[in-house]
């Protein structure tokens, strides 16, 4: 016991780890928040292809969470300087997101409503959840679409 709180509080004391890099910590974080995204809307997107049974139960509770990431601000995790052309191969942010802004914002905005639209529909039955989730996948593809690049 006592040795794993000190090599907690030894985890915690090292700051130094988590900003040598902000633009990658950056990149690494809303990479994460996007692989978070695709855990809960693949729950739903599978209920609306049939590849999982539709529970009323489990389908709130991911548009739930996906409502809780869409809502959250995300402003940290776009630094200036963290486009594919600075970093290639790190990530698939295209400059554009910088050079146009706040157009993309417009996209954030699509998602938003889509899944607020879902954390009130997705329980209602597998015919709801599928309209939800049309509205949904188009934002993502829309935003994908102009701003991420298909490969690293
Ligand atoms: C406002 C724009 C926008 C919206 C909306 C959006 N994405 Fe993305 N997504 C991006 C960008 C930009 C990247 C590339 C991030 C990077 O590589 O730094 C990305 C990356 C991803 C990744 C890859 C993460 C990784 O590990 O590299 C997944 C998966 C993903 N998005 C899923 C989704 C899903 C599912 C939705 C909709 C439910 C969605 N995204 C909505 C812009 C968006």
């Amino acid at each position: 016991m006592r040795l794993t709180s000190l090599t907690l509080i030894a985890a915690f004391a090292t700051p130094t780890i988590a900003t040598a890099d902000p633009i990658k910590d950056a990149i690494d974080a809303r990479q994460g928040y996007y692989q978070v995204v695709k855990h809960n809307a693949g729950v739903l997107f599978g209920m609306a292809q049939g590849k999982i049974d539709y529970d009323a139960a489990r389908a709130t509770s991911a548009a739930n969470d996906l409502q809780a990431l869409a809502n959250l601000g995300n402003d940290g995790m776009w630094p200036m300087g963290s486009s594919n052309a600075d970093r290639p191969g790190e990530t698939r942010a295209l400059p554009v997101i910088w050079g146009t802004y706040p157009a993309v914002l417009e996209k954030s905005e699509a998602f938003k409503s889509a899944s607020n639209a879902l954390a009130s529909s997705a329980g209602n039955g597998l015919d709801a959840l599928r309209a939800g989730v049309q509205t949904l996948g188009a934002s993502c593809k829309g935003c994908h679409d102009t701003y991420r690049a298909k490969s690293f």
